[in-house]
């Protein structure tokens, strides 16, 4: 499968039709859709007044279970293990590196925060818990020294606090393309606001 041309005017759409088509997906285990997951994700972020970037984040920060959408890897790779790092690659292009870290640091920061806080072990769900063990388990103090000394580990639990509480069945939320402004003015600020003024060849 080739990589579709994305670019700047065709990212946001390109996004809305993979939740338009695989959003009613499980997400793993949870009583919610993945679509419904990172919605709520989103919604939670927006509540805490996070800016555009994050809540960005927050809403994408699952596209790497999508990765056979990008053509970056096989269309039957089922194996989401490294979903984290694999969303961060196919946002690169277009995303700033606060939306692409928040993405690749959020199995880590579960990780982090299971180490750190006592209290965010009764926050996770069953799911959660699950794939905490398949995922390495709490961050050692070595890896906990690591984590810190990323520029945006601090974003990236925030994000981590909003996933873990995007879960709540029946809840209801904005709709994607609530979110496609936002996504489209985070793309464009970052690319350098040059898709809106410009001229077709
Ligand atoms: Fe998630």
């Amino acid at each position: 499968m080739n990589p579709p041309a994305l670019d700047a005017r065709t990212i946001v759409p390109f996004l809305a039709d993979i939740f338009e088509r695989r959003g009613a997906e499980e997400y793993l285990g949870e009583p919610v859709t993945m679509a419904e997951h990172m919605l709520q994700s989103a919604w939670f972020a927006e509540r805490e007044g996070a800016g555009d970037a994050l809540v960005a984040a927050a809403l994408l920060h699952d596209i790497g279970h999508f990765t056979s959408e990008f053509g970056a890897y096989s269309p039957n790779d089922v194996d989401d293990k490294h979903h984290d790092a694999a969303g961060a690659e196919i946002l690169a292009p277009f995303f700033p590196s606060v939306v692409t870290e928040c993405v690749r640091l959020h199995v880590a920061a579960k990780r982090y925060l299971c180490a750190s806080d006592p209290s965010y072990d009764a926050k996770l769900s069953m799911a959660s818990r699950h794939t905490l063990s398949l995922q390495g388990g709490p961050m050692s103090e070595t890896e906990i020294a690591t984590f810190r000394a990323s520029p945006f580990y601090a974003e990236a639990v925030r994000v981590r606090l909003w996933d873990e509480a995007g879960k709540v069945a029946g809840m209801q939320t904005r709709r994607f393309s609530d979110y496609a402004p936002l996504l489209q003015r985070v793309v464009e600020r970052h690319l350098g606001s040059l898709v809106s003024g410009e001229k077709a060849p």
